[in-house]
């Protein structure tokens, strides 16, 4: 397994291309099997995820292909010669949970693993069964895995309000809403800007759907939909990682493709602990507003709330302001697995359930630490940046789900960051 070798050498300054949204592809990908018809997602994120979003629609007999370096993705699920989605390939990613509306609407039946739990929490689906289940589906599980089933003339469109505002299961009943006969009105519906690119994609495919970004959201259910070419949304986790290393390490940075209303909160919080950030024609330009960075409180909750998959990053900043702070993380029950591995590197940090402490130090040392999950992969990385000496994060392969060219991306700024082939 490679490692990333990490030299903290003062400010960084310069640009960085910010990607597509991994969390908006991972859901765009799926809408192709909900129509005959090609379906072309473009500014598509290179990723590990996409390469295996891709074999599990090939997996069902979608012919999907990578295009201009990975930039264009084309897909066509012309003929499904396979409705199962195999546990090998759902447990490397749980969003591989997102066939399953399409796969109930598209062709009536679908059989997918049930993901297993992660490094953060259970991940279970009951939000998603429920939601499908009120569209008429039947869904049992049998030896790990849900075996769902529309009923003979199809699905029917309902109303529905769901217990937590679940951003795949929000996901799931929309695709499979667009093809349910009638209409449906999804309630207390997930908000996150990637939803409202699924919309905007599944509109350009004869969708009718309104209220995409409020928690309720209205689809017409129409015969069938056509293909469609969409660029994928930019991905504002990358974007507010990539804000936080001036922060850090002093500096200013250009990120080229950002958008500041795809972070309200973050911004807010951002601008808060003493960084300055605005609008140029390319994108977002950040910066330390002065020497410190003071400690703010966050509190993750969904959008717009502060987003749990910035959290982590949030702390690596923390970990060096003037002050005490606590952040609360509410999304995810296990979500501070970085927290022990930023103490290696000299943070003060006491975890008490959902709520981490953490007493700014002025300095954090180099470290071996690990990755655990994606997120706290790269606050780690963040951290070392501004460590003094040298940080060797090991089993990198997290990183590479979600974070294209990461090294490529840091040296152009003038960090200290090397890929180390593992054996
Ligand atoms: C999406 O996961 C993202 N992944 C996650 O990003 C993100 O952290 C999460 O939304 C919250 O914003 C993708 O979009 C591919 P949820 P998802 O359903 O849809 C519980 C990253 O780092 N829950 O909103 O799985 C669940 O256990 C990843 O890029 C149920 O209890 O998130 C969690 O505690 C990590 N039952 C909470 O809800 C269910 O049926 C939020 O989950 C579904 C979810």
């Amino acid at each position: 397994m490679d490692s990333i070798l990490v030299t903290g050498n003062g400010p960084l300054s310069g640009t960085i291309p910010i990607a597509g949204a991994k969390n908006a592809c991972l859901t765009l990908m799926p809408a192709t099997l909900l129509s005959e018809e090609p379906l072309t997602l473009t500014n598509a994120p290179r990723l590990s995820d996409i390469k295996t979003m891709s074999s599990l629609l090939q997996s069902f007999g979608a012919e999907v292909s990578s295009l201009n370096d990975g930039l264009v993705i084309a897909m066509s699920s012309h003929n499904l010669t396979n409705l199962s989605a195999d546990y090998d390939l759902v447990r490397k990613m749980r969003a591989s949970n997102l066939v399953l509306g399409p796969l109930l609407a598209r062709s009536g039946e679908a059989v997918v693993s049930l993901p297993g739990g992660c490094a953060i929490g259970a991940r279970p689906m009951d939000i998603h069964i429920s939601a499908l289940e009120a569209l008429g589906a039947v869904i049992e599980l049998k030896e790990g895995y849900l075996h769902a089933r529309a009923p003979v003339n199809g699905l029917q469109g309902r109303r529905h309000k769901m217990r937590f505002a679940s951003v795949g299961a929000t996901e799931n009943f929309l695709m499979a809403a667009t093809l349910a006969k009638g209409a449906s009105v999804l309630e207390n519906a997930a908000r996150e800007p990637e939803i409202v690119d699924l919309v905007s994609c599944l509109r350009k495919m004869g969708a009718h759907i309104q209220g995409e970004g409020t928690s309720t959201i209205t689809i017409e259910g129409v015969d069938r939909l056509h293909g469609a070419t969409h660029p994928v949304v930019c991905d504002r986790i990358e974007l507010g990682t990539y804000m936080l290393i001036p922060a850090i390490t002093g500096g200013e940075v250009d990120l080229v493709g950002g958008r500041l209303d795809l972070l309200t909160s973050f911004c807010e919080k951002l601008a808060a602990a003493g960084v300055e950030f605005d609008e140029t024609d390319s994108g977002i330009r950040a910066k330390r507003t002065n020497a410190d960075i003071k400690a703010v409180d966050v509190t993750t909750g969904v959008f717009p709330g502060f987003p749990t998959d910035l959290q982590a990053q949030m702390m690596a900043l923390m970990c060096t302001a003037q002050g005490v702070c606590h952040l609360e993380e509410t999304i995810f029950e296990n979500r501070f697995m970085h927290a022990p591995e930023l103490i290696r590197m000299g943070a003060q940090i006491e975890v008490r359930g959902g709520i981490a402490k953490v007493s700014g130090v002025s300095k954090l040392k180099g470290a071996p630490v690990m990755a655990t999950d994606l997120r706290a992969s790269v606050s780690l990385i963040l951290a070392g940046l501004a460590a003094e000496g040298e940080t060797i994060l090991s089993r990198v392969y997290h990183l590479d789900r979600g974070y294209e060219k990461l090294e490529e991306k840091l040296q152009a700024i003038g960090a200290q960051v090397q890929r180390v082939p593992g054996i």
